[in-house]
Order: C-alpha cells, then sequence, then structure tokens
C-alpha cells in the first residue's frame, strides 16, 4: 500500500487547509469527501471485477480495460463478469448519483464503486489507481509490489462542469499518437474537455474536404522566426509542416478515443483574425488579395479575413459546417481574439458592409469592431442551426456580444467577470494563472525558450476563479477553468509534457476540488506520487516543484527582514549567506532567517535523484530596510507581488521583472510613505528596471517629502528624467535623490509612470509602467 500520510501545515504557505493534520490519501485531484477507515483490502491471486448491467458499453469497456491493466502489472488474474457480486471490485450502478460523481466504499473484502456515468466510472478507477502502487500506470509485471488499497469511504465529484486543457497545433504539429497522450496525462487528472485549437496564421491543420488548399497550402509555412519574437528577426528557412494536418478519419479517431477517456473534444477555428494560413490558401478571402505566405512570425498579423464579402462568410459557414459534422461536442469556439482592424478600415468591401448594417463608432469602440461582432453574432445564429453553442475568447466582449455566447477569459480574469455579470457562461483561462507557455523559472537563462512571464505551480495553485462580489448566479455562469498551451517555442512532445507537467495537477485541483478542500500542504506533500506517474509512464516533466522555496518578509512588530524557506516533503535544506553555494556541511536550516545587513543567501535541497535549482535572493541594506512602508496607490493587479513591503526588504531584483521583486505601477504613480526609527539619513534611490518592449519604462520624475508626524509634508528633493528614447539600452536603472540631513519618521516617494507610450513603440498611446523592486534610504 502507499503510504498514507499525516499532514502537518509547512510555514511557507499561507493556503488555509482544513486537511491539515488530518490523515489523507495521495490522490490528485484530491477527492472531496475522504473518510479513511482501518485494514486493508488485498488483491488476491485471482480477483473478481463485477459491473452491472446497466451501464452503458463504454463504462463496461473502462472496467475491463482496467481489468486487464490491473492483471497485467500487479501479475493477478483479474476476471470480470456483467453482474453483481459480492467480494472483488464491485462497480455499481447508481442513478441516484450526478453526472461524474462516483462513490468508493473499500472494505477488507470488496472495493464497491458506484456511479451512474461513464466519467463517474473513469474516475472512481483513476482514484483506486492512484491508491494503488504507482506500478499500475506502468505497463510491466510488478507483482513485488504491495497490491492493497486502504480501507475507506470517498464520496467525490467535481467542483465545476467544465475541465480543459487547451493545445496549439498550428505554430507546432503534434500527431495522433501525440494528442492521444496528452489526452492519457488529462485523464489521469480527471480532466473532461480538450480544447483544440487547430488553425492561424501558421499553419492549418484540420481537413476541409470543400476546400482542399487549406491544408495542401496552409499547412506548409517557408520559414519560422528563430528565438524570441521580440527580439529575433533570423529566419529558420526549413519548410515546415508537410503532411502536418490531420484528416478527417484521424479527427474522428481522436474524438472517439477522447470520448473513451470521458473527454469531449472541442474545436477551435480561429476566427476573422488569426487566418493566414487560410487567406494564403485563398487570397479572395483577404482584404487586399494578396499575395499572402504562411506566416512564419509569430504574433498578431493585421492581414484578417475580410468580413465585407458574403463570399467570406460562406466560406466560414462551409467549413463551420464540415467541422459541426464532425465534432460531436455541444461547442465550437471561433477564437475572435487578436483581430487588428487596420485592413478593414481600409478595405472598401468591409466599409460598405459597415455602412450597410448602420454600424458607428462610439465612446467604447470603432465601427470596426461592431463589425467583428456582426461577425460573432452571425456564427453564433448559424452554429445554433446545427445545434451548437458557440465560445470565443474574451475579446468577443468588445462590440456587442452575441446573445448566447459563452466568453473564455484569457487576459486575466477581467472578461470573465464581466461576461458573468452580463448573464453570460464564462470558462476561465486568465494567462496570469494558466498560460501553461509561461516560464516556470525566474532563473529564465536555465530554461527551454518560453514565450515570457513566471508562472510557477504554486501560483497555478492559488487561483480561485469566484469573487466574494459575485452573486450566486453569477457563479453559476462560471462553467470552469482551464489550461492553455500555445506551441510557438515549444516543438517537440516532450518539452510539451514538460510545460504541462505538473501545472497540470494544480489545475486540477482548481478545477476538481471544492474550495475548502484544497490544500497546498497536501498537494505539495503529494508531488512525490504525482511525479512518479508522469516517471512510470514516461512523461518529461518540470522538477521546480522541488526546489528551495522562500519566502522573504517584513516583519513589522520586529522591523527587520526574514526569509523563511520550505521545501516538498520536508526534506532538509542547508544554506549560506556569503554567497557560496550551499553543501551538505552548510548551516541547516531551522526556523526563519534573519537578515541583518548586505548579503547573499543561497539555499538547497537535497533530494535524490533530482537535480533541484539553489535558491538565491540578495540583500542590500540600507537605513530603510526592514522598515513599514505604506502604499498610498494600488499597484497594478498583475504585478502586485509583495507591494508595498518588497519595496523595504532589502531584496535587489534580477533581471526578469516577473521575478517577484518587482511591483508594476500603471495608471496610477508610486507615492508610498516609509516609517524610519530615528536614524539620520539624506538621500533616497529608488531602483527601477526598464523593458521597453514590454511597456516598462523610466519614472518622468520623483519627489520625495518628509515629514515628522506623517501630516505635514515638506518637499525637499525633486527629479524630472527624460523618457527613454527607442535606442536607449534597457536594464535596471537607479536614481539618487539628495537632501539635508534629517531624521524625520516618515518619507514620502512619488514617482509618475509615462501616461502615453511613444510613436515609435509597438503600442503607441497605452499606458506604460514603472517598475520598482527597493527604496534605498542612506
Ligand atoms: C490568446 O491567447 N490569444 C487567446
Ligand atoms: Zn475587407
Amino acid at each position: 500500500m502507499k503510504r498514507i500520510i499525516i499532514l502537518m501545515a509547512s510555514l511557507a504557505v499561507a493556503v488555509s487547509c482544513i486537511q491539515s493534520q488530518v490523515q489523507s490519501i495521495n490522490v490528485v485531484p484530491y477527492p472531496n469527501e475522504v473518510c479513511i477507515k482501518g485494514g486493508t483490502f488485498n488483491l488476491g491471486d485471482s480477483n473478481n471485477i463485477f459491473y452491472s448491467e446497466e451501464f452503458d458499453q463504454a463504462s463496461g469497456n473502462a472496467v475491463k480495460s482496467f481489468a486487464e491493466n490491473l492483471s497485467i502489472v500487479s501479475g493477478k488474474k483479474c476476471n470480470v463478469t456483467a453482474g453483481n457480486g459480492r467480494s472483488g471490485f464491485v462497480f455499481t450502478y447508481n442513478p441516484e448519483l450526478k453526472n461524474e460523481e462516483y462513490h468508493l466504499t473499500i472494505g477488507r473484502k470488496a472495493v464497491i464503486a458506484e456511479a451512474s456515468s461513464l466519467n463517474g466510472v473513469i474516475y472512481a478507477i483513476q482514484t483506486i489507481k492512484q491508491m494503488l502502487p504507482v506500478d499500475v500506470f506502468g505497463k510491466t509485471a510488478a507483482p513485488e509490489a504491495e497490491w492493497t488499497l486502504p480501507c475507506c469511504v470517498i464520496k467525490d465529484s467535481p467542483r465545476f462542469g467544465y475541465r480543459g486543457l487547451h493545445l496549439d497545433v498550428s505554430r507546432h504539429f503534434f500527431d495522433v499518437n501525440e494528442v492521444k497522450r496528452y489526452l492519457d496525462i488529462m485523464e489521469v487528472h480527471k480532466l473532461n474537455t480538450f480544447h483544440w485549437h487547430l488553425t492561424d496564421d501558421q499553419g492549418w491543420r484540420i481537413e476541409i474536404k470543400k476546400y482542399p488548399k487549406l491544408t495542401e497550402i496552409g499547412s506548409i509555412r517557408n520559414k519560422t522566426i528563430i528565438g524570441h519574437i521580440k527580439t529575433s528577426h533570423e529566419y529558420d528557412h526549413t519548410r515546415y509542416g508537410e503532411g502536418m494536418w490531420y484528416s478527417q478519419d484521424q479527427i474522428r479517431e481522436i474524438i472517439d478515443y477522447a470520448a473513451s477517456k470521458g473527454i469531449t473534444v472541442i474545436p477551435e477555428i480561429d476566427l476573422p483574425g488569426h487566418m493566414l494560413a487560410a487567406i494564403t490558401a485563398y487570397p479572395e478571402l483577404g482584404c487586399t488579395g494578396g499575395p499572402y505566405e504562411v506566416w512564419g512570425d509569430w504574433g498578431i498579423s493585421n492581414d484578417v479575413l475580410c468580413v465585407g464579402k458574403e463570399s467570406t462568410m460562406n466560406f466560414l459557414e462551409d467549413v463551420l459546417t464540415e467541422v459541426c459534422e464532425l465534432f460531436p461536442a455541444e461547442y465550437v469556439h471561433i477564437g475572435g481574439d487578436e483581430c487588428p482592424k487596420v485592413r478593414w478600415e481600409k478595405c472598401p468591401h468591409c466599409q460598405a458592409k459597415i455602412r450597410e448594417l448602420g454600424l458607428k463608432s462610439d465612446d467604447k469602440h470603432k465601427a470596426e469592431h461592431y463589425l467583428q461582432s456582426y461577425v460573432t453574432a452571425r456564427m453564433e445564429k448559424f452554429l445554433a442551426t446545427k445545434g451548437k453553442k458557440l465560445i470565443g475568447w474574451d475579446e468577443i466582449l468588445e462590440g456587442e456580444l452575441a446573445p448566447n455566447a459563452t466568453v473564455m477569459s484569457w487576459r486575466g480574469v477581467a472578461g470573465g467577470l464581466e461576461a458573468v455579470r452580463m448573464g453570460h457562461d464564462a470558462i476561465m483561462t486568465p494567462n496570469t494563472y494558466f498560460y501553461l507557455d509561461y516560464y516556470q523559472s525566474i532563473n529564465k537563462e536555465n530554461e527551454p525558450l518560453a514565450i515570457g512571464g513566471y508562472l510557477p505551480v504554486e501560483k497555478c495553485y492559488s487561483y480561485e476563479p469566484t469573487t466574494e462580489e459575485m452573486t450566486e448566479e453569477e457563479v453559476a455562469h462560471i462553467l470552469g477553468v482551464q489550461g492553455n498551451l500555445w506551441t510557438e517555442y515549444i516543438g517537440t512532445e516532450d518539452y510539451l509534457h514538460y510545460m504541462i507537467l505538473p501545472r497540470l495537477a494544480a489545475l486540477s485541483e482548481v478545477q476538481w476540488c471544492d474550495k475548502d478542500n484544497k490544500c497546498w500542504d497536501r498537494f505539495f506533500d503529494s508531488a512525490d506520487e504525482f511525479c512518479a506517474i508522469y516517471e512510470i509512464m514516461g512523461y518529461n516533466y518540470a522538477k521546480h516543484i522541488f526546489n528551495t522555496k522562500g519566502e522573504v518578509i517584513v516583519n513589522k512588530e520586529n522591523r527587520c527582514v526574514e526569509t523563511i524557506l520550505s521545501t516538498q516533503g520536508n526534506a532538509p535544506i542547508r544554506y549560506t549567506l556569503d554567497g557560496s553555494e550551499p553543501t551538505s556541511e552548510s548551516m541547516l536550516y531551522e526556523a526563519p532567517i534573519k537578515i541583518t545587513g548586505t548579503c547573499t543567501l543561497k539555499a538547497k535541497t537535497d533530494k535524490p535523484g533530482i537535480e533541484t535549482e539553489t535558491f538565491c535572493k540578495t540583500f542590500q541594506e540600507h537605513k530603510a530596510m526592514g522598515k513599514p512602508v505604506v502604499g498610498n496607490n494600488e499597484a497594478h493587479w498583475r504585478y502586485t507581488f509583495n507591494y508595498p513591503d518588497n519595496l523595504t526588504d532589502g531584496v535587489r531584483g534580477v533581471s526578469n521583472f516577473n521575478s517577484g521583486e518587482w511591483i508594476g505601477m500603471n495608471g496610477k504613480p508610486l507615492d508610498v510613505t516609509i516609517e524610519m526609527d530615528g536614524q539620520k539619513y539624506s538621500s533616497i534611490t529608488l531602483s527601477t528596471i526598464v523593458v521597453k518592449s514590454d511597456y516598462i519604462f523610466n519614472p518622468l520624475d520623483i519627489t520625495v517629502y518628509l515629514s515628522k508626524n506623517d501630516a505635514d509634508y515638506l518637499k525637499v528633493a525633486h527629479i524630472d528624467i527624460p523618457v527613454e528614447g527607442k535606442n536607449d539600452p534597457d536594464g535596471i536603472k537607479e536614481y539618487t535623490l539628495t537632501f539635508p540631513e534629517s531624521d524625520s519618521k516618515y518619507i514620502r516617494v512619488t514617482a509618475t509612470t509615462l501616461d502615453k507610450l511613444p510613436s515609435w513603440h509597438r503600442s503607441p498611446g497605452r499606458k506604460g509602467y514603472i517598475f520598482v523592486d527597493e527604496i534605498l534610504v542612506k
């Protein structure tokens, strides 16, 4: 039997856990009701597996396949019989249970699994498998393993009905077997929806019989940009995409395979933007008529469908007709994201359509936005004639939302929240929590190239899709949560798995577990077990979860800085404060480390068989280090991190603005007050980072005020700073302001952000950010 763990809440993670210090099993996503009894169920040399005849054929097949698998790996025979039994595994049809719900009663003589649906049966099997030796996920016999189960009662059903994972097969293609393996690991984590992003500027990947050139021409690009889109101008001129599309038979094969795992496949045909592959195949679909080229760049193409022409609408309806015939899913995703309007603004067909429809620009949107709304609404109506519902990315909120559309919220959570307020359904896939193409480490140089960002598994885990302000009705409109995997930089299956695992495990708990049943400590502690599943199933996975984690806090009571370290499985942590690499002889971490001066803290965990990264923070002593600080303005919601405490924690930021050491201000100036303690000082240094391509500029001015009583402030220093030009180098920039020596108790520092990005920028007119890691007082 796998170990039953006793959990102790670790210090570092502030997720409340009702499961702390109770017995728990190692199952992810964790079941919503678990009651552990004493004793075990033992697999005998010959085992009976029964299933009720009321189950449908697919459920019966799932039981048979489990029996076959168990016979091989346990080396013990499992005989399957349709009908009822009293001992062994008894899969019982229970119409009282909801779709996807299952109950497990594991006694010494029998394992009774109750369900009313295929999904319920599958989830009961997955839970049983995760409680058996991990060898059950392998393919070879392991008769020496302990084939037992703990006696317990589990009553389980998912929190959300929509539990999705997305895959972009346009930027890089993954073949039928690779997609099946993607589905296999989704099944382990009880996901039920595969969102298949089949078409984009860089390749059309679904056979459409009426338009053969979509795959003949549209699947192949002549070049692919090398390196990062923001900085690269180099191309690999190898043709990419020959034969890289799915025939309709292959698509049916995948749909059937997914269905056998309780997974629905939702196709996405992204329109009216992200259509360059289609327009290349059929140039008359574009506004300019071409010539066009299947894109070798990443990003957003200005060439989109010409929606002013009725022939384009006919094309879309023809494509969607074949898609609706192929896919049994209730929903079709029509994309709708990132559709520039520049071609439409100049196109006689599109402008004529705008006039014909009487569309007008207003305070909120341009007429061209309403033109996109017209396309979405038309697609929605058309899909309805085929018995299908429409999903679109949150841009479909711009203009007028189609009457019954479901919104997929990707630009943070705002779109989803707006949609549910409007009474629409929403699926939450915020890039801030579930863009699985984001980096998993702040040490980007040690990672394969990714799109950007920083999304460690603990951040994924922390996501809560509902808010306190939501009404019950609004909560009911949140259909569920999804992780997205865009594949610009992901060209191999190994890398694909590395990006989803183990973040998929965190996603599955957000999707499955009731709010009070999520528990980071329990999840974190079971990482050995779920990673062992990946290992035996042959999936590559990221190991960052085993790294030492650290939290730097300003202890306001003691007016000092402390660092709290933690590790998975409470493995011992060794650390140094002189910047040297920790060894087995270094100090053993036992309690929060008080940081008293300039130093570099390095901490490392020894995890047998796993190369963990060293945790590293550099502290710089100054007179405000550890002093209380108050933010008079809010930081931007996406870059709040440890605001405002990070400004006096002494930690110096590294070059990744997403590392958590920097906070971002956007729209509002930085405005903070530091409470000093009687020391004399005569300067402040504001430390910022400039990354102009990401809208992060220098502050336009900085002002320092001093006060003895936090009421009457005297301005003591001010500087104006010119806006950086296109050719000024990015990087960390410090600005020092000096003033006559003082011991005033309060220092107020303000710094202004750029209101409009300059005309040379890729997004002129947008608001600029400033990012700050520390305010050093000397
Ligand atoms: C998206 O990430 N463009 C939906
Ligand atoms: Zn046009």
